[in-house]
C-alpha cells in the first residue's frame, strides 16, 4: 500500500489579518486580477521587460480554472489562497511545493495582488504556513528563492526566520539588466 501524504490533507489556517483556506471558484477572479498586476509579474520573474508586465488584462481562462480547481487534488504541495479578513476575499496564493519526502524539505512561494500588499498579510501569512509545515506536516528545512530586487519580500522573510544560504548570479534577464537570486530556508528552531 503506498505511503500517505502529509500533503494530501489541506487545511484551514487562521490567522488575525489573513485566512489561509483551499482554493474555491469564487478566487478565480482574484488570482486572475493578481497574476496580471505588473508587480506580480515583474517580482516572480514571470516576464522579462516591463514592456511585458504592464497593460495585461485579468483572464479567467480553462487553463486557469482547471489549474485551481485541481489544487486539492494535490498531494505532493499545498496550495493555499491568501484571504484578506477584513473584506473575505482571496488577494493571493501561499504554497509549499518540491516536496522531498526523503529530506523533509520542500519549497515555498507567496504571491498577494495589489489589493492586499503591504497590509502586514504576507507577514502573517508565511508564519502560518511555516507552522504548518513545520508542525503538521513535520518538515526539516523550507527554502525559496527571491530575486536581488525584491528586498520588501526578502525583510518579510528574513522577519519569519529564513535566513540567506547563497545567491545564484545572474538567474534573470530583466530589462536588459542580469539580477541574481537569493537562496534562502529555514529550519523549525528559526522560525519567528
Ligand atoms: C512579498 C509579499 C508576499 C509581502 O507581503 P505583504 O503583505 O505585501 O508584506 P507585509 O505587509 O506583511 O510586510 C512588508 C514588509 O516589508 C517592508 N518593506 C516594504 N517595502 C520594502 C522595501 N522596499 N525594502 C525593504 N523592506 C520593505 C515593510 O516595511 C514591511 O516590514 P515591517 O512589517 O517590518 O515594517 C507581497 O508584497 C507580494 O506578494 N508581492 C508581489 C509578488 C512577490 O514579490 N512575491 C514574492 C516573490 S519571491
Amino acid at each position: 500500500m503506498p505511503e500517505t501524504s502529509p500533503f494530501a490533507t489541506k487545511p484551514t489556517l487562521l490567522g488575525e489579518l489573513t485566512t489561509l483556506r483551499p482554493f474555491r471558484d469564487e478566487d478565480h477572479d482574484a488570482m486572475a486580477e493578481a497574476m496580471a498586476d505588473p508587480e506580480v509579474l515583474r517580482l516572480t520573474g514571470s516576464v522579462h521587460s516591463t514592456a511585458e508586465a504592464i497593460g495585461r488584462r485579468p483572464v479567467v481562462d480553462e487553463a486557469l480554472r482547471r489549474w485551481y480547481r485541481s489544487r486539492n487534488d494535490q498531494t505532493d504541495r499545498l496550495d493555499l489562497a491568501v484571504v484578506d479578513n477584513a473584506t473575505g476575499r482571496c488577494v493571493g496564493e501561499v504554497v509549499l511545493n518540491e516536496w522531498v519526502r526523503a529530506d523533509a524539505s520542500c519549497g515555498f512561494r507567496i504571491l498577494i495582488g495589489p489589493r492586499g500588499r503591504d497590509r502586514g498579510l504576507g507577514t502573517e501569512a508565511t508564519r502560518l504556513v511555516l507552522d504548518h509545515g513545520f508542525t503538521a506536516l513535520g518538515l526539516r528545512r523550507i527554502s525559496l528563492r527571491v530575486y536581488a530586487f525584491n528586498p520588501r519580500a526578502q525583510h518579510v522573510y528574513e522577519k519569519a526566520g529564513f535566513t540567506v544560504d547563497g545567491i545564484t548570479r545572474e538567474a534573470l534577464r530583466f530589462d536588459d539588466r542580469w539580477v541574481d537570486a537569493v537562496n534562502m530556508s529555514v529550519r523549525p528552531s528559526e522560525v519567528r
